[in-house]
């Protein structure tokens, strides 16, 4: 791949978004290459936990491929943002947590691509926004739904409408990144935390994941019945038999994500 780096530590996953010159721009290019990678992801069964960051201190990602959306027209730029949309939507479906490390401008695609993670970590440094507005555009891969949805409605729009940046503060302080480090300890922080995650029961991370997204706007009495069916779906694993008896035994569960 040429715009991707990708390595695996234990059972995490760090993928890096790597175009450096154009700040991680996305152009159609790097988005087939993501596409690919997390088709494959998908098939590795001993992936625990995704991490997902930029190549380079500068720049997570910063923006979609600006140069090659100015030659597009509405047919191409409806299936430019379906793709994206398509990609990122593959990204959110993953079973695994994947956590984005901001580690620098997140701007338009590139805010789009973290919110497509589960949550977010971000450098002190970082800068985050949805500039589309200045450029004439909208959000095109998922942010005026997904921004919307993290923080809300009116501080979405405030951000969307201005096309402003928001700190790393500001953004821990919107909800819209869950934790804030000094840059040089972001990825060693993250994987920390993903190394956590990573020990847990895979099946009981995957129903919690799915159960979160889809009960969202769902109505609370339906909503509930998702979950008891998810709870119970789980006393189908061995892992689950295991976590309760190693309780039980005083001892270290040993998962097998079965
Ligand atoms: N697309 C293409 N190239 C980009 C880019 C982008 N989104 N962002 C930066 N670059 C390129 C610049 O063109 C520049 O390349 P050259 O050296 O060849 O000119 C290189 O990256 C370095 O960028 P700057 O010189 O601009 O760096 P800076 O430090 O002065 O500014 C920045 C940094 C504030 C992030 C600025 O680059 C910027 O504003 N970038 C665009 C951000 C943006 O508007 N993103 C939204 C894109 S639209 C979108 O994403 C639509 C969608 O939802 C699908």
């Amino acid at each position: 791949m040429d715009f991707i780096k990708y390595e695996k530590q234990d059972r995490v996953g760090i993928l890096k978004i790597s175009k450096p010159k154009a700040l991680n721009a996305l152009s159609s290019e790097v988005l087939k290459e993501l596409h690919t990678l997390v088709n494959q992801l998908k098939e590795d069964s001993e992936l625990r936990v995704l991490v997902l960051t930029g190549d380079g201190d500068k720049a997570f990602v910063a923006g979609a491929d600006i140069k090659e959306i100015h030659s597009l027209n509405p047919t191409s730029a409806s299936d430019f943002a379906g793709y994206g949309q398509k990609v990122f939507m593959q990204l959110e479906n993953l079973a695994i947590p994947v956590i984005a490390a901001v580690n620098g401008f997140a701007l338009g695609g590139g805010l789009e691509l973290a919110l497509a993670c589960d949550f977010i970590f971000a450098s002190s440094e970082a800068k985050m926004g949805l500039p589309e507005c200045t450029l004439g555009l909208m959000p095109g891969f998922g942010g005026s739904v997904r921004l919307a949805r993290r923080i809300g409605p009116g501080q979405a729009k405030e951000l969307t409408f201005t096309g402003g940046m928001v700190t790393s503060e500001e953004a821990l302080q919107m909800g819209l990144v869950n934790r804030v480090f000094p840059p040089e300890n972001l990825l060693t922080e993250t994987l920390k935390v993903a190394q956590i995650m990573a020990q847990r029961a895979p099946l009981a991370l995957a129903a919690i994941k799915k159960t979160v997204d889809s009960t969202y706007g769902v109505a609370t009495e339906k909503a509930m019945q998702m979950e008891q069916q998810a709870f119970a779906q789980l006393f189908h694993s061995e892992d689950c038999s295991e976590g309760t008896l190693a309780f039980i035994e005083k001892r270290k569960p040993q998962f097998k994500g079965k």
